[in-house]
């Protein structure tokens, strides 16, 4: 039996800031953001929009393709957390119309929580084959304005139907992980904002993508060499070549450059226009990968490293379905993010800065086009507007 992704769609913001923009308003180097972290643009959410509406967007075409009261689990990663009791997923079900019978939790750990709600859905549909489970990662990077974070926000979430014989990727068994105590990026219950030690962040990924991949290989006796493709948490696009370099160094593989880049570039695209969506990120850089390789994947092998700071991370490997294409979101993901509406500074910073005079009575100015937005929040209770079924 076969076990896997069998559609994946992605949904970010309408909105976003150009590193040109923020270079230009910070009197730094363009060329910092667009070579040094191979960044070009982030996605800003508006006030109205959280990590349900994004998750909510990011469902929509995969459950028009499905009966959606089949969906037995909603697994929904974040570390955007809008509740510190009710799950995300709740919200989310309410608003999608899903099936009672339908169990509903939110998961966390940094970056990490995508996959681990991934692999838990894998783990249950091999328990139960009937099991039709909608995994969400969803959300918003937001670091304090000046700070280093600050060019690697962005936004996004990625939605994934998990089951049997899937159309897309099936996980194969055995995996690679570790987990490590560290206080290199966290953010305590009063913040809105993440604190980072931005370097060292960057040096504990590292060393945990060499500690997951050994594990891996003795787990599963796989080799590098068997591995055609490449796909890294992506906090900013620079950070896959860090990591592929990392790998490569790490097994003595030397590869040319072309295969170098065949083995990761094609993943990097949407991230560098989209920033950081922490737990999405790793999957939208495999949508990136799925619709923009120049050849066919059919029965390629792909190797997923996942790292969330604090720091849990994994290194798993899929193989890539026959006739996968046909089931791709591609145009989809291409003009929403080619229809996003650019921000100044000013704009982005009253973004930034929503004004909430009470956090327990606000309406919400109506900025976000999308299908689902946040109108208000009443008596401390997060009201959602299906804009599907809103009347003229
Ligand atoms: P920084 O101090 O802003 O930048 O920090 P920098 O001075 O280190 O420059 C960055 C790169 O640009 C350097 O290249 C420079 O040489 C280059 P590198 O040494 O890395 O190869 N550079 C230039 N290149 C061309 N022309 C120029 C120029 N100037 C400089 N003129 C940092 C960068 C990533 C630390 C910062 O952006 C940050 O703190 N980001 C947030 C933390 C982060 O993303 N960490 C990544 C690993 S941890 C992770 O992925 C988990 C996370 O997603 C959270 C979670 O798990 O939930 C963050």
């Amino acid at each position: 039996m076969t076990v896997g992704i069998d559609l994946i769609h992605f949904a970010t913001a309408d909105f976003y800031l150009g590193l040109d923009t923020f270079a230009q308003e910070k009197g730094t180097a363009l060329e910092k953001y667009t070579q040094g972290i191979g960044q070009e643009k982030m996605s800003i959410a508006p006030p109205d929009e959280d990590i349900v509406t994004l998750a909510a967007k990011a469902a929509d075409p995969i459950l028009a393709q499905i009966d959606k009261q089949a969906i037995t689990a909603v697994l929904f990663a974040t570390e955007s957390g809008i509740d510190q009791s009710k799950s995300a997923g709740a919200f989310l079900h309410g608003l999608l119309g899903l099936s009672h019978r339908c169990r509903t939790i939110e998961l966390k750990h940094a970056c990490y929580g995508g996959t681990a709600a991934l692999q838990m859905a894998n783990a249950l549909v091999h328990a139960n084959p009937k099991e039709q489970i909608l995994v969400i990662a969803s959300d918003i990077a937001k670091y304090d304005i000046d700070s280093s974070g600050e060019a690697t926000q962005g936004c996004g979430a990625v939605a994934m139907l998990v089951k049997t014989d899937p159309r897309i990727l099936a996980i194969e068994p055995g995996s690679g992980y570790y987990t490590d105590d560290v206080m290199d990026f966290w953010r305590p219950n009063h913040r809105t904002t993440a604190l980072v030690d931005g370097k060292y962040s960057t040096k504990v990924y590292l060393n945990s993508l060499k500690q997951a991949w050994w594990h891996f290989v003795e787990q599963t006796g796989r080799t590098f060499e068997q591995i055609d493709a490449f796909c890294y948490h992506i906090p900013f696009s620079r950070m896959t070549e860090k990591a592929h370099k990392t790998l490569t160094k790490t097994v003595g593989a030397r590869l040319s450059p072309a295969t170098f880049a065949q083995q990761v570039q094609p993943g990097q695209q949407y991230n560098r226009i989209v920033g950081n969506s922490y737990s999405a990120s790793l999957f939208i850089g495999f949508c990136s990968f799925l619709d923009h390789a120049p050849d066919d994947l059919t029965d390629h092998r792909f190797g997923l490293f996942s790292y969330g700071s604090g720091c849990v991370a994994e290194f798993f490997t899929g193989k890539v379905q026959s006739g996968y294409e046909s089931v791709l979101f591609k145009q989809q993901h291409q003009t929403a993010l080619s229809q996003r509406q650019s921000l100044s500074y000013q704009d982005y910073l009253r973004f930034y800065y929503p004004n909430i005079e009470d956090p327990d009575h606000t309406v919400f100015a109506h900025h976000n086009p999308g299908p689902y937005r946040l109108s208000a929040i009443k008596q401390a209770m997060r009201q959602y507007q299906n804009c599907h079924k809103t009347s003229p």
